[in-house]
């Protein structure tokens, strides 16, 4: 029970700081940096890529994540669907937010992946795609034999949680660009930094809660996340 209750706490307190994450990245862009908009050389088109990668490949992807934690007991049918689900979500909405500083760029004939945090963001996407192109083939299509389910899922795991946390790293890399582009007077502390701080240490919050119930072993679900066919779980 103490295990669960400690469980209880954290899960919440992770809700808790991804949202506030995404709630301070919206004010910083929807407030200070001007507000939302799309269109040709709308400048604030821009705005939408921190807030909604933010949305997608970290909050959702950190929750998807999660699922197999917090639903214990429930089909492990229904949670693969829900986890796909998911990830299918937070790659929709990262590609829309890729897509408005793609846009951006283009309106303005301006250069194209050239910053490191370009780099890791690319990567990080591709990536992600990857591991949800594998997942699917390993874990959905019913033709994949046990063994071989098996032989995946540690890189499956690993992949997950070191994905995620090249988001949490790209983020903020993309964040200390951004404000070496808008706040002028960062060094004086205004209240936009505050802002920006706070998100960037709710960032890594988030990071360091989520990595930590999916790594701790108490906390997996009663079954063998991989001996499960998907027959089983009917
Ligand atoms: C998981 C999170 C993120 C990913 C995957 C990501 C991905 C990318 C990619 C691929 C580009 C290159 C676009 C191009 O070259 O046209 C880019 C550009 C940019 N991003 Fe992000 N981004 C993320 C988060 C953020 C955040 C949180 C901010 C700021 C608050 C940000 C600020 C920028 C800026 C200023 C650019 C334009 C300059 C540049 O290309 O480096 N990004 N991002």
């Amino acid at each position: 029970m103490e295990v669960w209750r400690k469980f209880i706490v954290l899960g919440i307190l992770s809700q808790i700081v991804g949202i506030l994450a995404v709630i301070l990245m919206g004010v910083w862009m929807g407030y200070y940096l001007g507000g939302f908009g799309w269109g040709y050389k709308n400048k604030l088109k821009f705005n939408y890529h921190p807030l909604l990668v933010t949305v997608g490949l970290i909050f959702i992807y950190g929750d998807a994540i999660l699922v197999y934690r917090i639903f214990r007991k429930e089909k492990k049918l229904y949670i693969k669907i829900l986890h796909m689900v998911l990830q299918l979500a937070a790659f929709t909405i990262t590609v829309i937010g890729v897509k408005a500083v793609f846009s951006t760029h283009s309106d303005e004939d301006a250069a194209n992946l050239y910053s490191i945090h370009g780099w890791l963001g690319i990567l990080t996407i591709i990536l992600f795609g990857l591991q949800f192109v594998m997942g699917f083939i390993f874990y959905l299509l019913p033709a994949m034999s046990e063994p071989l389910k098996a032989w995946y899922m540690s890189s499956h795991r690993y992949w997950g949680v070191a994905i995620f946390v090249m988001a949490i790293t790209t983020a903020l890399v993309g964040t200390m660009e951004e404000v070496g582009f808008k706040i002028r007077d960062y060094s004086s502390r205004p209240a936009q930094a505050y802002v920006v701080n706070f998100m960037a240490m709710s960032l890594v919050v988030f990071g360091w809660l989520v990595t930590y119930l999916v790594t701790k072993p108490e906390y997996k679900r009663d079954d063998n996340a991989y001996t499960s066919t998907l027959e089983e779980a009917r």
